[in-house]
């Protein structure tokens, strides 16, 4: 296939419409050391700029979706290379240029940066023994990609403080339950036939329509709530305009399969 080789990735397109992205750094746990970063951020946006991907999946291995930032690169900055070279903001690139839906899926341990990386995605799914956390407090530091915002958003303040101060890790089954995690299963077999099976449904839809999905759930992570339903609204009559609401429409009046034209 045309699908460029990577040092501490994996891309595949292991379903119809389905890019695959797998963290292969597996002698440090996938901890993610800048090289890493650089190769995620060039595969997602190939992946976002191809016309034959319509869903992703990120994932690391059984083992570890990942460990971390790479703290052996860390640990020597000072504060002024970190500051001028606004250490660890690429990380969050992907929150603005990826407009295709991201599914994490995380198996053994997704610590600080780890787990960090999972919550930019748009939903998780992962183990039940899966193992969440953001231990930074006991380097000295603190989560610095966004772990104390979208962990909090996510857990609410109680649970985020307990475990941005304690650096207390929690399991896969405990994220499902606490909301970080849309799904849980028992078995890494079970997770990544289970992702793919829901990335694989997700590509099948109108692309518009999904990119259009995607933007108001965001949004209503920044607005208010009136403004995130007007936000909605806006989008909701735009997608009026698009041949695939006429299309899905009529296939429903008519019985039959939809067959996008996503436009
Ligand atoms: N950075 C660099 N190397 C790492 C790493 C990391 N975050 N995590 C693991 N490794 C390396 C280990 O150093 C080890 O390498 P060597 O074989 O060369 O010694 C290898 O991966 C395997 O790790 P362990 O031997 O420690 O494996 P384990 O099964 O005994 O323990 C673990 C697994 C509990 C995940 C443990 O490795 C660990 O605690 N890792 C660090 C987790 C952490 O603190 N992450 C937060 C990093 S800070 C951060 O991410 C900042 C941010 O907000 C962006």
């Amino acid at each position: 296939s045309a699908l460029r080789s990577y040092e501490y990735i994996q891309v595949s397109e292991p379903r119809p419409g389905v890019a695959q992205i797998t963290l292969n750094r597996p002698k440090a746990l996938n901890a993610l050391c800048t090289p890493l970063i650089r190769e995620l951020n060039t595969a997602l946006r190939e992946a976002q700029a191809s016309p034959t991907v319509a869903a992703l999946v990120l994932t690391g291995s059984e083992r570890a979706f990942a460990a971390g930032a790479d703290i052996k690169e860390m640990a020597p900055l000072t504060f002024s290379e970190a500051y001028t070279t606004s250490f660890i903001e690429s990380w969050s690139d992907l929150t603005s240029f990826l407009k295709k839906p991201l599914i994490a899926a995380v198996s053994g341990h997704a610590l600080g940066g780890g787990c960090e990386l999972a919550l930019m995605a748009d939903f998780i799914y992962c183990t039940a023994n899966a193992n969440f956390g953001q231990p930074e407090i006991k380097l000295g530091t603190i989560p610095g990609a966004g772990g104390s915002q979208r962990l909090t958003r996510a857990v609410g303040k109680a649970k985020a403080m307990e475990l941005i101060l304690t650096g207390k890790s929690f399991s896969g089954e405990e994220a499902e339950r606490w909301g970080v995690a849309a799904r849980v299963f028992n078995t890494y077999e079970e997770l990544m036939e289970g992702t793919l099976k829901t990335a694989e449904q997700i590509a099948s839809y109108s692309k518009v329509a999904v990119q259009g999905a995607k933007e108001v759930v965001n949004k209503s992570q920044d607005l208010p709530l009136r403004d995130g339903v007007e936000y909605e609204r806006r989008v909701f009559h735009s997608l009026f305009g698009s041949q695939d609401q006429k299309i899905g429409m009529k296939a429903f009046a008519e019985k039959k399969k939809a067959e996008w034209k996503n436009e």
